[in-house]
């Protein structure tokens, strides 16, 4: 997969070096490229924010530079890209988008600072390609690199060949709707805590049922709003 990420922070997405990501990168599978949007201004000041018409408080980026920016990824594209603009005011990131977008031969990461982006620049990506203004959940953060790095992790990993052992993607929170079961590992006792006796049965069906019901419990508990409406209620 081909990631673009236009940012006036290049250095947010050194962190893509390492880890696992740092190693689809090295093998291929992940080809990440970091454009400063700055390159692409023409005043002395490489100025990105201008006041917003209709007045208001803080500061819009500019057009312009967005799309100069645009447009040289775009030439220098294998197909029609996704671009995703990382805001609060956009759809909900989830793991079927992450899964949905894993897919995807190529995405472009717009990260706006400030109060935004001028409206237009999402209005020009539009004819040259996909565009979804994407949140990471209801809080604000200062800009698109943090959600876009979140992202970038979140459909990256789903890249076949990405994590070593996919078995390890199907049983994790929110793959089927439900959170993630209890997990644990040597010793049997830690600090006078113990292990659940059922995980050390050997007893397979057992565990399994252990575990899904762990996995309802806990999400009624955290995450209600995941379960179906309870016709009883
Ligand atoms: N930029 C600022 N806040 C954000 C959020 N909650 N999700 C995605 N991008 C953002």
């Amino acid at each position: 997969m081909r990631v673009d990420v236009v940012t006036i922070f290049p250095a947010f997405f050194d962190v893509l070096e390492v880890s696992l990501l740092g190693r689809a990168r090295g093998a291929g599978l992940l080809d990440v490229r970091v454009h400063d949007l700055r390159d692409h201004t023409t005043d002395r000041h490489r100025t990105v924010d201008d006041t917003p018409y209709g007045g208001g408080a803080g500061m819009v980026m500019k057009p312009e530079p967005w799309g100069l920016a645009l447009d040289g990824i775009v030439a220098d594209a294998p197909s029609r890209p996704t671009f995703i603009f990382p805001s609060p005011a956009g759809e909900l990131f989830t793991q079927a988008t992450a899964r949905e977008l894993s897919s995807a031969p190529h995405l472009v990461f717009g990260c706006g600072r400030y109060e935004g982006i001028d409206e237009r620049v999402f209005t020009y990506a539009s004819t040259l390609g996909d565009v979804r203004l994407m949140s990471l959940g209801d809080y604000v953060l200062n800009g698109g690199e943090v959600a876009s790095m979140a992202m970038i992790e979140a459909i990256g990993r789903l890249i076949p060949g990405v994590v070593g052992n996919p078995e390890s993607l199907v049983e994790e929170s929110h793959e089927d709707g439900l959170l993630e079961y209890p997990s644990y590992t040597k010793p049997a006792t830690w600090r006078d805590y113990e292990v659940p006796d059922v995980l050390l049965s050997g007893h397979h069906g057992r565990v399994a049922e252990w575990r899904h019901a762990q996995r309802v419990e806990r999400t009624r508990e955290r995450r209600p709003d995941l379960l179906p409406p309870d016709p009883t209620a």
